[in-house]
């Protein structure tokens, strides 16, 4: 019998992209699929508890099998900001140009461009908690390159690469991204 998986988000390209990994034997529903038209509050103030958060929020409202991600660019000349704030770094309303154009100011003249992506997944299975991490290192360029991806994509360059995440393929970044390499181990783990 298929296994029902609840995943925390309505973001189409994300439940398209993981249930192709889970396979057959995985049911991936959505918040949409399951009737949740809450708006899942994400206010702990790391990744992995914003993640548990989500998670948590629908075992306990649902009960049934979850997960929930939450991704951060954490810079290290900056100890780890934008971190768990990425998506309202300059401000609320979820504005890419406006987070990217602040990153680089307050980069001005630092020469430790050292970032990355980092991706936490939570995951509760039979009413066990299991947390799940993916990172990709890199560093920041001092202008955007590329139009493709989005967030911080167009200032990026992920390590033992030349191109930043805009410029490469959907393909080529989601084969190397933080977010394929967490998934990838949600993947083996519920495989197992
Ligand atoms: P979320 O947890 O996937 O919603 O990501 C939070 C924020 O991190 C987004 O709003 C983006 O600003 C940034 N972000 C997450 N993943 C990526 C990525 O793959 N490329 C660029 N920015 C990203």
């Amino acid at each position: 019998m298929k296994r029902k998986l609840v995943f925390a988000t309505n973001n189409a390209h994300k439940l398209e992209e993981i249930s192709s990994i889970l396979g057959e034997k995985v049911e991936l529903l959505s918040l949409k699929d399951i009737n949740c038209h809450a708006d899942i509050p994400e206010t702990a103030d790391t990744l992995e508890g914003n993640a548990i958060q989500k998670a948590e929020y629908i075992y306990e409202n649902y009960g049934l099998d979850c997960f929930a991600d939450d991704t951060g660019l954490e810079v290290e000349a900056l100890d780890g900001a934008p971190g768990v704030l990425s998506a309202r770094y300059a401000g609320n309303g979820h504005n890419s140009e406006a987070n990217m154009q602040k990153l680089l100011q307050n980069m001005q003249g630092i020469h430790n461009r050292k970032a990355q992506f980092r991706t936490a997944i939570c995951l509760i299975l039979d009413g066990k908690m299991h947390v799940f991490e993916g990172i990709v290192k890199g560093e920041l360029t001092k202008e955007k390159r590329g139009t493709s991806g989005f967030g911080y994509d167009p200032i990026f360059i992920p390590e033992g690469h030349s191109k930043t995440f805009a410029e490469m393929s959907h393909e080529t970044k989601n084969k190397i991204s933080h977010r394929a390499r967490a998934v990838e181990k949600l993947c083996r783990f519920l495989k197992a």
